[in-house]
């Protein structure tokens, strides 16, 4: 891919997600946050790139997934009003089915919208496929780290202005005092919490917390620490011993991390963190 192909699929982007706007505000206005999601997405998911030493045309593919990783969810929020995929249907493969009836990737050569179409089906995912060659994997890491480094920003600006995230998008769960201790207990295995294990508010902030160990480039746990999010996210938990102690693993994964990278004297990690 060349930059020139990047910048005719951003025109086309532009024109499709302008498709779905209404002129009226309270309907269009999670539209342009998701549109803000993915322009941070494209500029995440290229800072990882930079920092595994891609080629300029594996950047244009890289860039190309960001842009349409989530491209589903303009349809899914018309045809059903949510971006909850439980209660609508998965946006991955929303992202998917646009791609293909659009056939806005039909100047590609096979092996890119592979590489494309495979990053986007697996973003949101719970865990990776065990059989996808290993260019594809590349890209499947990037953008699930990218985006993660992006939904924790979105997150972190509810709690640094002391709102409460919008109830479907924390799956209406509720905002107590309490916490499960199946998800303190997989922080402190240094593994993801399980989405169905949620039963609170708290719930939802410490599984985003354990995510942490589900990062592959250095580069994400690096920007993860510096721009703060997951500590303003950390700050927003009950005054508890218990959390401060799952925090605390939290914390010394980002800085354990953030230590053992290796320095190529450019401040610039090469080298994925062994899992
Ligand atoms: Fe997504």
């Amino acid at each position: 891919m060349k930059p020139d192909h990047v910048m005719r699929l951003k025109a086309w982007f532009e024109s499709y997600t302008q498709s779905f706007m209404t002129g009226k505000t309270p309907i269009d206005s999670p539209l342009e946050l998701k549109i803000e999601h993915t322009a941070r997405v494209c500029d995440n998911i290229c800072q990882l790139g930079r920092s595994v030493d891609l080629t300029d045309g594996q950047m244009c593919v890289a860039e190309t997934i960001g842009l349409f990783h989530d491209l589903g969810r303009f349809e899914q929020y018309r045809r059903y009003r949510t971006f909850n995929d439980r209660q609508s249907a998965n946006h991955a493969s929303l992202s998917i089915d646009v791609i293909n009836q659009t056939g806005v990737l039909d100047r590609l050569t096979d092996d890119e919208k592979t590489i494309i179409i495979d990053a986007i089906r697996f973003h949101n995912a719970p865990g990776l496929p065990a059989n996808k060659p290993s260019a594809s994997m590349l890209f499947m890491r990037l953008i699930r780290d990218a985006d993660k480094l992006d939904i924790w920003k979105v997150f972190a600006d509810y709690y640094r202005h002391h709102r409460l995230p919008e109830p479907a998008i924390v799956q209406h769960l509720p905002d107590l005092p309490t916490w499960e201790e199946s998800i303190v207990n997989a922080i402190a295995e240094n593994r993801m919490a399980r989405f169905k294990d949620m039963k609170s508010l708290n719930d939802f902030k410490l599984l985003q917390l354990s995510w942490v160990f589900d990062l592959y480039f250095p580069e994400t746990l690096a920007q993860a620490k510096k721009r703060g999010d997951l500590a303003v996210i950390a700050r927003s938990l009950p005054d508890h011993g218990i959390l401060h102690h799952a925090i605390g693993i939290i914390s010394d994964r980002l800085d354990e991390a953030v230590r053992s990278r290796p320095d190529s004297g450019d401040g610039v990690s090469k080298i994925a963190i062994s899992r």
